[in-house]
């Protein structure tokens, strides 16, 4: 079977309803990244924090995963699937895709402040002030924040580099090291990049760009792929 790897960014979850972190109207316009998404941040007002992601979290709750999501999972039936996703929302496991990496965290769960190996799931939409993880400390959101280390940063490389497709869907790749994610792709595969926007990618011959919105370029290039297997 051949191996596709998918990367996806926000643009994949915009028709769910899940704002773009740098379209215009995106969350990077209403917040601060140094005001809500650092761990300088935390440590000066861990409140504002906490209920960024909390609302974030409660948003999340109420959309669902879109004809994109769906079509990925579909892509399943006649090729190895690795979805790398820099979103913290969920919808591609609820769409049923069965190999996915979190570069950035996941927001319905929490870690401890002090020991990045304790996760837990959150249960229902808030996390609080006094949870606590089992050895005393407060937790906070797992979320890899500006500033901090991307630890599955190495696998997502070495799953990129043993991909015989590639797929971009919806990132301005603008945020590393996983935009960079992209070099490590073997030479002459196909890439397609999925975005309704000029990203300004260019002299790569092996890349096709699909000017769409994901909900419709998405479903369009996964029933292509089927049928040439
Ligand atoms: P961006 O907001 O930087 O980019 C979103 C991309 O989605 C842009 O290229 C848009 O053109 C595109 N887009 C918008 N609507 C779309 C649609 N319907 N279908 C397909 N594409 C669409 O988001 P990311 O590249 O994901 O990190 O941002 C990367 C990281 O920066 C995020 O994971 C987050 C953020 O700060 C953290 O918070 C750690």
């Amino acid at each position: 079977m051949k191996k596709i790897v998918v990367l996806t960014g926000a643009g994949v979850s915009a028709e769910s309803g899940i704002k773009t972190f740098r379209d215009s109207n995106g969350l990077w316009e209403e917040y601060k990244i140094e005001e809500v998404a650092t761990f300088d941040a935390w440590r000066r007002n861990s409140d504002l924090v906490l209920e960024f992601y909390n609302q974030r979290r409660k948003q999340l709750m109420e959309v669902h995963p879109n004809a994109a999501h769906h079509a990925l999972m579909k892509l399943e039936e006649k090729f190895e699937v690795q979805i790398i996703t820099q979103n913290v929302d969920d919808l591609h496991e609820r769409a049923g895709s069965k190999n996915i990496l979190h570069l950035h965290g996941e927001l319905k769960k929490s870690r401890s402040t002090l020991d990045e190996n304790l996760v837990y799931d959150i249960e229902g939409w808030e996390l609080k002030k006094g949870d606590f993880c089992e050895n005393g400390s407060q937790l906070r959101p797992l979320i890899v924040w500006f500033g901090e280390a991307v630890p599955n940063i190495s696998i997502a490389a070495e799953m990129t580099e043993q991909a015989d497709i590639l797929i971009i869907i919806g990132t301005s790749l603008n945020v590393y090291p996983a935009a960079g994610l992209l070099d490590y792709a073997k030479p002459n595969i196909p890439i397609y990049l999925i975005d309704p926007n000029e990203l300004g990618v260019s002299g790569i011959s092996n890349l096709t760009f699909i000017k769409e919105k994901a909900g419709i370029g998405v479903p369009k290039l996964v029933e292509q792929l089927l049928e040439t297997v």
